[in-house]
């Protein structure tokens, strides 16, 4: 379970990104987060991995206020998250696989295991035959692929997109999509900062609409705008 209690975030320059945000997140859920250029989606996902603090209020996870974790806690708690982005950010010289391991090398796995769950994994995402190319010879929904392969190699119980199909085609963007919703449905949390009206009403999930940093609008089953 996600809460964010009285959550505002004003960055250093003064910007106000969000004001009083109050919501819960339950497990599994898939949410979409929609709402104009600087309504704030980013900001949130990004105080959901502690990659940035909030000015005032509180985020908790499985009940734990995450601003309380120590530097080591920190480490620990953003194994339970993967994150995934519009523009994939991915190692340019480590191939696809090894993009992925690495994620389990820092986790101290061993050879065996990391070559074992980096092919599982790669078949997930349906890159089996790419594992060796390095992500300047893959097209981009293939680089996405490998960053969604990454987000969940650890073991994420909560996927944060960030314009996951940004960069993409229509098709490609749809590829993605399924694939996000089959993390889903495996039990995952997602949550999906998204501009793509069309993905968004195919889904008919919850839809959580900010505005200049307020929620607007949270409705289960909804639709864009
Ligand atoms: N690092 C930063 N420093 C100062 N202001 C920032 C910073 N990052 C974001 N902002 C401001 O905070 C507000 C919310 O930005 P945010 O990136 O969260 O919006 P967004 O909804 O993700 O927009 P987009 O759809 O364009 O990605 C905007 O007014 C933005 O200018
Ligand atoms: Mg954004």
């Amino acid at each position: 379970m996600i809460r964010f209690v009285g959550i505002s975030k004003t960055y250093p320059s003064g910007n106000i990104a969000l004001k009083d945000i109050n919501l819960s997140i339950a497990d599994g859920e898939f949410v979409f987060l929609i709402g104009s250029s600087g309504a704030g989606k980013t900001t949130l996902l990004r105080l959901l991995d502690r990659e940035l603090a909030p000015t005032s209020g509180h985020v908790y996870i499985d009940d734990v206020n995450i601003s309380s974790l120590s530097k080591n806690r920190v480490y620990e708690f953003r194994r339970k998250m993967g994150f995934v982005f519009q523009d994939f950010k991915l190692l340019s010289d480590r191939t696809a696989a090894e993009n992925i391991g690495v994620v389990l090398e820092i986790m101290g796995r061993n050879r065996g295991e990391i070559e074992k769950k980096v092919k599982e994994t790669l078949q997930f995402v349906g890159l089996t035959d790419k594992m060796d190319y390095f992500p300047v010879q893959l097209s981009l929904g293939e680089q996405q692929r490998v960053a969604i392969a990454r987000a969940i190699i650890g073991g994420a119980k909560i996927l944060l997109t960030d314009e996951p199909t940004g960069n993409l085609d229509p098709k490609t963007s749809w590829e993605i999509l399924k694939i996000i919703s089959d993390i889903n449905k495996s039990g995952t949390t997602v949550i999906m900062a998204t501009h793509n009206a069309d993905i968004v009403n195919s889904m008919r999930k919850r839809v959580i609409t900010l505005k200049k940093g307020e929620v607007i609008k949270d409705e289960k089953k909804s639709r864009y705008g």
